[in-house]
């Protein structure tokens, strides 16, 4: 009998959330309803972070290369949680932005709200998205949000991604 290579349950379309099989709520498809009025930057909830990006949420909290991190936990009007956005540095590049929106409200278009609300907090003047080549998702919803992109094919050979900068506009 020929033995078969291990079967990820990404690869078949199931929970990787520790379900074991079919969907759970973190898994749920996009929404299309409307976003709240109101977002609230409150204390970073590292339980809440690790619920929503598994062990891979600790990629860039973790790493010693990510200085000077601001991460905060987003919240409705109500308190109710709807994801987490951040901000660290490394030696090459500064305000490298971390988003993670709760997927119960992906597809509302919130990703310029979590950011607005963020350089409100941190007072950056502007935001750099390193983003991988194959997440459309972000690629698009960080492109509809006006960062442009700014690496060359070098940079994105080299990390597998792109890099786009949005500069917040001076107030007047
Ligand atoms: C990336 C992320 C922040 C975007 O938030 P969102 O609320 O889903 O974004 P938007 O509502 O702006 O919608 C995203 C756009 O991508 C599109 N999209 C979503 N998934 C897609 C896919 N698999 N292929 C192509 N397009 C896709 C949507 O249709 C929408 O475009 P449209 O408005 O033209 O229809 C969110 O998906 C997320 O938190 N993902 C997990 C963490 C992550 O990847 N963070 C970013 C790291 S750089």
């Amino acid at each position: 009998m020929s033995e078969h290579p291990p079967v990820s349950p990404e690869s078949l379309g199931l929970c990787v959330h520790g379900n074991g099989s079919g969907t759970c709520d973190l898994c749920r498809p996009e929404s299309h309803e409307a976003p709240p009025a109101v977002f609230r930057l409150e204390e970073f909830d590292q339980e809440y972070f690790q619920e929503l990006e598994g062990q891979d949420g600790w990629k860039a909290i973790g790493q010693e290369n990510c200085m000077n991190q601001s991460y905060f936990t987003v919240c409705d009007e109500s308190g109710e949680k709807l994801g987490i956005v951040g901000l660290y540095d490394t030696d090459d590049e500064k305000n490298i932005t971390h988003i993670v929106i709760d997927p119960k409200h992906r597809g509302k278009g919130m990703l310029p709200k979590f950011y607005e609300a963020l350089t409100g907090s941190t007072g950056a003047d502007y935001l750099v998205a390193t983003i991988d080549r194959n997440n459309t998702a972000s690629i698009r919803s960080h492109e509809k949000a006006g960062f442009r992109k700014t690496s060359d094919d070098k940079y994105e050979e080299e990390f597998d991604k792109f890099r786009y900068q949005y500069d917040v506009p001076e107030e007047d």
